[in-house]
């Protein structure tokens, strides 16, 4: 199968799997992922197809949803890969990165690298900073029924994951917590110089905000 032949199948495959997903983790952030992905590969020149594969299949089944099973994504992935008949070490390299790029992974109990991860993790943490970073935290924020911002609760820096998903903070705490931290954890070239357009319109953003919130401006 040409490879164009096998990321359309597997754009189907993740659209028709991602239906009534919540909206931070739906079709279209695996989209601006992908795109964002492609767009970093052109100077980085990983393997374009495992590259495409992860950045479709990164979020197949959140280990959120299924009593924190972080094995459960990559293998669904992995069914579907063979589905197709790929190489066995396209599937195995796409399952890592997948597995990689899941919670328990961010607190380092994985140790797998390749330079096709690191597109990839690379591309789905530009997703959460920046205007659409900003539109999805506020999101969020309204979903759990959180205040935009509140003067008087402190910014916590390098809380952990789930600490976040437990606190009552503003949303405006969650720019102090965990977004405007990614910036300095991009591996790629090109990450790095989008993280830091991305980083300084989120600065902009925070600026105007409590100018507005002192009714200047
Ligand atoms: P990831 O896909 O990176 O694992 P999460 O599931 O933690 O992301 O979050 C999905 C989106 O919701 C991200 O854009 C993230 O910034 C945002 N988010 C997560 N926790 C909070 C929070 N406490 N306040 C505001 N936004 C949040
Ligand atoms: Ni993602």
């Amino acid at each position: 199968m040409q490879e164009q032949e096998i990321i359309q199948q597997t754009i189907a495959f993740v659209k028709q799997t991602l239906a009534g997903a919540e909206a931070g983790h739906d079709w279209f952030h695996i989209e601006r992922v992908y795109k964002t992905a492609l767009t970093i590969n052109a100077s980085e020149k990983a393997d374009n197809l495992i590259v495409s594969l992860a950045a479709l299949l990164h979020d197949i089944a959140d280990s959120k949803f299924n009593n924190g099973d972080e094995t459960i994504g990559p293998r669904i992935a992995g069914e579907f890969m063979q589905s197709l008949n790929l190489a066995p070490e396209i599937i195995e390299h796409v399952q890592q990165i997948i597995l990689n790029m899941s919670y328990k992974a961010s607190l380092g109990t994985v140790t797998f690298h390749s330079h096709e991860l690191e597109v990839v993790q690379d591309a789905d943490r530009l997703d959460a900073i920046g205007a659409i970073g900003i539109a999805r935290a506020f999101t969020y924020g309204g979903f759990k029924n959180r205040v935009l911002y509140d003067p008087a609760i402190p910014f916590v820096e390098n809380m952990s994951k789930e600490a976040y998903k437990n606190t009552t903070a503003p949303t405006i705490n969650h720019f102090y917590e965990k977004l405007l931290l990614l910036k300095d954890l991009m591996k790629t070239a090109a990450g790095k110089a989008m993280a830091q357009q991305r980083h300084d319109f989120m600065l902009n953003y925070l600026d105007q905000f409590y100018k507005e919130w002192d009714g200047k401006s």
